[in-house]
């Protein structure tokens, strides 16, 4: 038996841009991914078999343990283009908030594809690990970079930036399940996409060195939809200012959200004005490359 304990990292959307809509009912983005340390931790161990078998242990978490979770996705996916029997089973402790725009399925499921490329001695190549988190779905390319990330098409066209400079955030997870097609959903009624949008913001070479620097960034262009939805989050980014946050931000389609506080330091105070909450610090790609790809 051979056992892989692999990190399964959260992701914030620094900036999220939605400039077009596609024909095939997705968007076009531009957005900003950074991996945090905010992670679920899952086990794979490998055993010998004559034929391929996946076995999921979610233990307490709400995640189904059937065909429809992405872990399941990604390692059918995996087999059919590395068809190699073996059985497998995962014990997944969700520690990511779900729903929450935090991207906790994708990165298990770019996490999986990564555990089963290892236990086989990499048989993919890298292009092909990408097309299969392509069809994983849309935020799943990126982590298979991880650190700090452009994401554009439908934010699976990943182009690593420069790691960007960790400032510690907090994070306060509202509880309210949000359902990414209902909020893309939403926005095109809103009307808010009146015509397209330009890509400007992002360089590839922009590297924002300070917090002031990185303030000037954040913006998210599906918050108005989901805090006319659900107003309590509106409240929540006011409690977020009055604790002294410089900037506070929807991740992904929520509901999490994000904030940055002015003392260059630790937001642990505002924390505990807030029930659900998780300070976080960003995890770079060096990290992320030693502790998920094991090194290199
Ligand atoms: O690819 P994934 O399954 O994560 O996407 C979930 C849903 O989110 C899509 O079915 C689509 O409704 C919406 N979406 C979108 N544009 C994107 C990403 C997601 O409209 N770029």
């Amino acid at each position: 038996m051979e056992q892989l304990i692999l990190p399964s990292f959260a992701k914030i959307n620094l900036v999220l841009r939605v400039l077009r809509k596609r024909r095939d009912g997705y968007h076009t983005l531009e957005t900003v991914f950074q991996t945090i340390d905010l992670h679920d931790e899952l086990t794979f161990s490998f055993y010998p078999s004559t034929h391929f078998h996946l076995v999921l242990d979610v233990g307490k978490s709400e995640i189904p343990a059937d065909s429809s979770n992405l872990i399941y996705k990604a390692c059918h996916l995996f087999h059919e283009a590395h068809p190699v029997p073996v059985r497998i089973e995962v014990q997944i402790e969700k520690r990511i908030p779900l729903q929450a725009g935090l991207g906790g399925g994708s990165s298990n499921a770019a996490v999986s594809l990564i555990a089963l490329s290892r236990y086989f001695r990499r048989p993919l190549k890298r292009t092909e690990l990408l097309s299969l988190a392509r069809r994983l779905g849309a935020d799943v390319p990126f982590f298979l970079y991880g650190g700090t990330a452009l994401g554009t098409g439908r934010g699976d066209r990943i182009r690593r930036l420069p790691d960007w400079p960790s400032f510690p955030t907090l994070l306060v997870h509202p509880g309210i399940p949000c359902s990414t097609p209902g909020v893309y959903r939403s926005y095109d009624e809103s009307g808010l996409l009146t015509r397209n949008r330009d890509f400007i913001k992002i360089h590839l070479d922009q590297r924002p060195e300070s917090l002031k620097d990185l303030v000037i960034l954040i913006e998210n262009d599906l918050e108005q939809v989901v805090f006319a939805h659900y107003p309590e989050l509106d409240s929540i980014k006011k409690k977020f200012v009055e604790a002294g946050a410089v900037t506070v931000s929807l991740t992904g389609s929520g509901s999490s959200l994000f904030g940055f506080f002015k003392t260059d330091g630790d937001p642990g105070e505002a924390a505990k004005k807030f029930p659900a909450s998780t300070v976080a610090r960003f995890v770079n790609r060096a990290e992320y490359r030693a502790r998920v790809f094991g090194g290199k």
